[in-house]
């Protein structure tokens, strides 16, 4: 049989194509049931964290640096344990890039403080000699936007069952409640009030007096991202 398919291209072709199919149905098949499912210690994203995402996103941050951490021991000793597909639950869309100009930062909380994230930002050169990554001046003025933060909540809360104001579990056993504002008004108090948290340890006066007047600069969004990332 295997020699009457090779002497018909069309048939071999046709066989090839289901021989493919079928392994790769059977590669992802059990990622349906498994992938979607957030990992324990995996929460849902706060309003200022995901408007920080979306800072992330628009400043271009995934060309340089990846949010996958491979299993391999070189990067699991730098950083930490390799990613898992359940930690992605809460990620759209994922930002796994597919370059490492610059370091992984998957789990970039667990090492870098706000303090540090605040000097690198504004110039990365001051705190890594040999950094080429830019600065990012411009994050400290132009203002974080939590409309369109809160309007992904509620998208993704009722299309997907994002667990917003419900309890979710944790590593320590415990549980914890990510809190999505009933309107824009409330959501925008919640993001000031984890903006002020932030603030708290950073040194940028005009930073600390914008949030102050209730104003949250796009760096404060960043690094309550960047924060959360563990
Ligand atoms: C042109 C490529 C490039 C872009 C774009 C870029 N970075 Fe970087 N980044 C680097 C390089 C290279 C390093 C390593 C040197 C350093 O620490 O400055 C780095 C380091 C970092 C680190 C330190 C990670 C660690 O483990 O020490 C953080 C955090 C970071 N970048 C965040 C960002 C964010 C947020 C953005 C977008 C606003 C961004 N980067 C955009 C190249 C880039």
């Amino acid at each position: 049989m295997f020699h009457w398919l090779e002497k018909h291209p069309f048939f071999f072709a046709v066989g090839v194509f289901v021989a493919i199919a079928f392994a790769g149905l059977i590669e992802i098949l059990p990622n349906f049931a498994q992938a979607s499912r957030p990992v324990i210690g995996t929460a849902p994203y706060s309003t200022l964290e995901l408007a920080g995402r979306n800072v992330y996103i628009k400043n271009s941050c995934n060309a340089c640096h990846s949010q996958l951490i491979r299993p391999f021991k070189s990067e699991t000793d730098r950083y930490g344990h390799y990613s898992l597909s359940g930690e992605y639950a809460y990620d759209r869309p994922f930002l796994w890039g597919s370059k490492r100009t610059g370091p992984d930062l998957m789990r970039v909380g667990n090492y870098r403080t706000t303090d540090w994230h605040e000097n690198h930002m504004k110039n990365p050169a001051a705190v890594v000699p040999s950094s080429i990554m830019p600065a990012y001046s411009w994050l400290f003025t132009n203002k974080a936007d939590i409309d369109t933060a809160y309007a992904e909540q509620l998208t993704v809360a009722q299309f997907f069952s994002v667990p917003y104001n419900k309890p979710v579990p944790m590593k320590d056993g415990l549980t914890k409640v990510v809190k999505m504002g009933k309107s824009v008004a409330e959501a925008h108090a919640l993001a000031l009030e984890e903006a002020k948290k932030v603030v708290a340890d950073m040194k940028d006066q005009d930073v600390k007096d914008a949030v102050a007047r209730g104003e949250i600069p796009e760096i404060v969004a960043l690094i309550a991202y960047l924060n959360s990332l563990k």
